[in-house]
């Protein structure tokens, strides 16, 4: 087979090391790739929007198999595109990837289907958010309705946040179109999770479930970002309760997408909330997370691209993934100033003395090579993942690794999965 990833971070270098094994690939390319995936798929110099441009390329490199990491060209119809041009794409229809671009569409589809989520109201009145705010009082969070890359979530434990968010996006218009209309929603109070599924439409099997922390600083303090640090299996869902999520979350939402003629296929990110009334749906992504990804990769023991082209063919209902009995630990290594203003083009070194400390794999997300000399290229620069018997051993494999790492602007933070090692006692 010849396959096309779309992306250019730690997710899509983790996809792309996971299909390099595969006995059914020949040919790998990366759209737009970077210096760590060029290591095991061909780069091709077309960005993740060019959506035209990436059919053409399929078309004319015979691409059998079409795999986006991100969610910006799932939303804007890339599944579409190369569905038209009579290329399979493992990935949503823009239909169907509302269930991440439109948080009023996920709200909607729960509630047909059934699945415990937070209560909630939709506003495109400013005043009207408002007065609502004012007569619930907080906590609440508010939500633009739209995409807006991590940025469009106010947890506001006051009233005055929750006003300053409803001013912010549907006044200042701070996240454009994606802001104009709000979702408030119930402050939810518990541990968060992420479950993953993949989907062929009418079936879905489990991928794994992780835990990320999203705030930049140790103590989860600071900004939120994309994902600081990630690990799996999350000690706090135990089998059942992962088994209990497909049951009675992933299936009732296929089925309702397959009902409302939007069927989804692809990967089903849906990011929950244990509550002490049970598990209830935060959100839904389309896509793999990042660098929830890097940890799951790290773990299957089955072919990936296998079950990508199952999914596409709409034959999950026999197929099996095989798990590692190990523990995967992701370490976000970012550049100084991240989330705000990474510094660009600062040299990274040692990254051979990182990948030679024991089970440690690393992975390459905004990196460029400038003179031959691999330097920072963005905000999120590496992941440093590693497995263990357990996730304490596969955290200390992956803090050796960066430590051995020699790259003065570059952080991560130090107490990545100590929710997990708190819960080991
Ligand atoms: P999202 O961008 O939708 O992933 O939301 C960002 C973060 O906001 C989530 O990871 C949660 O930590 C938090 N969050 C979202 N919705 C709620 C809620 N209803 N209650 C409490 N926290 C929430
Ligand atoms: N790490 C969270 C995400 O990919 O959305």
């Amino acid at each position: 087979m010849r396959v096309l990833v779309i992306g250019n971070g730690g997710r899509e270098h983790a996809l792309c090391w996971a299909i390099a094994g595969s006995p059914m690939l020949s040919k790998l390319y990366c759209a737009p790739g970077n210096p760590g995936i060029a290591a095991v798929a061909e780069c091709v110099p077309i960005g993740v929007m060019d959506i035209s441009e990436l059919v053409i390329f399929a078309a004319e490199n015979n691409i059998d198999l079409v795999i986006p990491g991100p969610e910006a060209p799932l939303v804007a119809g890339i599944a579409d595109a190369m569905a038209r041009a009579d290329i399979a794409c493992c990935g949503p229809s823009a239909a169907a990837a509302a269930l991440e671009g439109s948080k009023t569409f996920t709200k909607e589809v729960a509630d047909a289907a059934g699945i415990p989520t937070a209560l909630w109201e939709r506003f495109d009145d400013a005043a009207a958010a408002r007065d609502f705010v004012s007569r619930r009082g907080a906590p609440l969070v508010v939500k633009a309705d739209g995409l807006a890359a991590g940025k469009g979530v106010v947890v506001a434990m006051t009233e005055a946040e929750a006003q300053s968010a409803i001013a912010d996006f549907m006044e200042a218009g701070t996240l454009g179109a994606a802001g104009a209309a709000v979702v408030i929603e119930e402050f939810l109070q518990g541990e968060e999770v992420s479950v993953f599924a993949l989907c062929d439409g009418l079936t879905a099997i489990s991928l794994g479930a992780a835990q990320d922390h999203k705030r930049v600083f140790d103590g989860d303090r600071g900004p939120n970002t994309g994902g600081m640090g990630a690990y799996s299996p999350p000690p706090c869902l135990p089998p059942a309760l992962e088994a209990e999520i497909m049951t009675r979350f992933i299936r009732p939402t296929l089925a309702e997408m397959h009902r409302r003629g939007t069927p989804f296929r692809g990967i089903l990110f849906a990011g929950l909330m244990l509550t002490a009334d049970g598990p209830k749906l935060i959100e839904y992504n389309v896509r793999f997370g990042d660098p929830e990804c890097q940890c799951l990769m790290l773990r299957l023991k089955s072919d990936l691209l296998g079950a990508l082209v199952a999914a596409c063919d709409g034959e999950l209902g026999n197929y099996d993934l095989r798990w590692h009995e190990r523990a995967a630990v992701a370490v976000v290594m970012a550049a100084a100033g991240y989330p705000e203003a990474p510094r660009p083009h600062t040299p990274i070194g040692s990254l051979a003395g990182a990948e030679a400390v024991a089970d440690v794999k690393v992975f390459y997300a905004g990196t460029a090579l400038l003179d031959g000399v691999l330097v920072s290229n963005g905000g999120r620069v590496l992941s440093v993942c590693a497995t263990g018997a357990s996730i304490a051993s596969a955290r200390a494999s992956a803090y050796a690794g960066v430590d051995a790492l020699a790259w003065a602007d570059g952080f991560c933070r130090r107490d990545i999965a100590w929710r997990a090692l708190a819960s080991a006692g």
